[in-house]
């Protein structure tokens, strides 16, 4: 176990948090709110940041899609430039807090934003933001990850600076109230996939982050089992914190990490558009099948310590079928079944789009190579 460690965002969480970015926006910095499609505008979350920001000069930007692009974001870059912006403030899920990392390096460097995806341009430079989160999901609220698409080639690629780990996270639940379910859904089970990643790897010493990622993976179950009883603060409450504990930096410190499910799901949102949480759950039991004899260990202590498993020979494979009944509990499905032609060429185009982006050598071994990822999808799409 080796990590420095720093998380350095502010978090307020709880009811009518929204109004402390009063404070926490230096008077001074002209800000601009990026947000999303205008759910922001039917919820009162857009009234009550207009009523924190009464006294601060302020513009802004809406229309980030999910699965931002750097096409739409480019255009907030533009804005950023041409008037002399200091502060970012990203109100919405992860798309937006994505997107307007993004926007807070890519204002900063003269070339081609694109470039800090491609890895070509390392940020060196990016504007203060905050985040007002209306969907617990990803962690982006404080974490350095940020995650964009280019709509022209359907690459969606990532990348990480702390240089745009937000300032302060407002994280109210009320916000939660209008989430649609699908939405809801693809939070519980990206959070679920979040700890995975760092978890389902090989047997580590690492007690607190084992310990605590169990915990977080109880809790999601918990939350999983409660779904029906959903429209209260405590579940809402509940699910905001543990998504955010989920990919904050604290599981993975020290300790292996997978992430080959992500890079393969992202190739199925791109190519698909499979919303992200859903591309996990297509993925992942495949290739923990494909990887049982290398996670084994893990995901036995899975089985016993979240599941409540007793010990058997075929342990692992019992962990695996209880992951697929919790997606199946949650109507996710595990297997692909929204594309169009051949299931060979649906196959091979993934194949292509991982190799291109250099996705050769995937997991905590870095073993999945292009064969692997071929049998992963030859289980995970139907
Ligand atoms: O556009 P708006 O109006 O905001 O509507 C959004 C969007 O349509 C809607 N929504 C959000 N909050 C709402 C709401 N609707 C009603 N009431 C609310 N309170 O939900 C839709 C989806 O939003 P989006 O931000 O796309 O969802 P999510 O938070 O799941 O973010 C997904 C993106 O994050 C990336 C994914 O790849 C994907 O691009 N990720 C980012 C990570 C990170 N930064 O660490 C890690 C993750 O693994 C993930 O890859
Ligand atoms: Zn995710």
């Amino acid at each position: 176990m080796e990590f420095s460690y720093l998380n350095s965002t502010q978090i307020h969480f709880g009811k009518n948090q929204i109004g402390s970015i009063t404070q926490d926006i230096p008077r001074e910095q002209k800000v601009l709110v990026i947000y999303g499609g205008g759910s922001i505008k039917k919820n009162g979350v857009y009234q009550q940041v207009r009523a924190a920001l009464t006294e601060h000069t302020w513009v802004e930007f809406s229309g980030v899609e999910a699965n931002p692009t750097v096409e739409t974001l480019d255009k907030a870059v533009a804005i950023v430039k041409a008037q002399n912006i200091q502060f970012i403030l990203a109100v919405g899920g992860g798309s937006v807090i994505d997107g307007s990392k993004y926007v807070a390096a890519a204002a900063m460097y003269s070339g081609e934003g694109w470039d800090i995806l491609l890895g070509t341009h390392t940020v060196s430079e990016a504007l203060p933001l905050g985040a007002v989160l209306t969907l617990p999901a990803t962690g982006s609220e404080s974490n350095a990850g940020s995650v964009i698409t280019k709509a022209a080639t359907k690459q969606k690629l990532s990348f990480s600076s702390v240089l745009v780990q937000p300032k302060f996270a407002v994280m109210d639940p009320d916000v939660m109230k209008s989430l649609p379910e699908q939405q809801l859904i693809n939070g519980i089970v990206d959070a679920w996939v979040h700890v995975c990643e760092q978890y389902i790897t090989r047997p580590t010493e690492a007690l607190v982050q084992d310990g605590y990622a169990e915990t977080l993976l109880k809790s999601l179950i918990t939350i999983a089992n409660q779904y029906n009883d959903r429209d209260n603060d405590s579940w809402r409450a509940n699910l905001m914190w543990t998504a955010n504990q989920a990919l904050n930096g604290l599981i993975g410190l020290g300790v292996p990490q997978d992430w080959a499910t992500h890079m393969i799901g992202h190739e199925l949102t791109a190519l698909h558009g499979v919303d992200h949480g859903r591309s996990l759950a297509i993925i992942q039991p495949a290739l923990l099948r494909n990887q049982l004899e290398v996670k084994r260990s893990k995901l036995e202590q899975m089985g016993r310590n979240v599941f409540g498993l007793g010990n058997s020979a075929d342990l692992a494979e019992k962990t695996i079928i209880k992951i697929e009944h919790f997606y199946c509990s949650l109507n996710v499905a595990t297997t692909l079944t929204e594309y169009q032609g051949e299931k060979k060429q649906v196959i091979q185009t993934i194949l292509d789009q991982l190799e291109t982006h250099g996705r050769l050598a995937l997991g905590e071994n870095q073993t999945i190579n292009l064969e692997r990822s071929r049998e992963i999808l030859e289980l995970a799409v139907a």
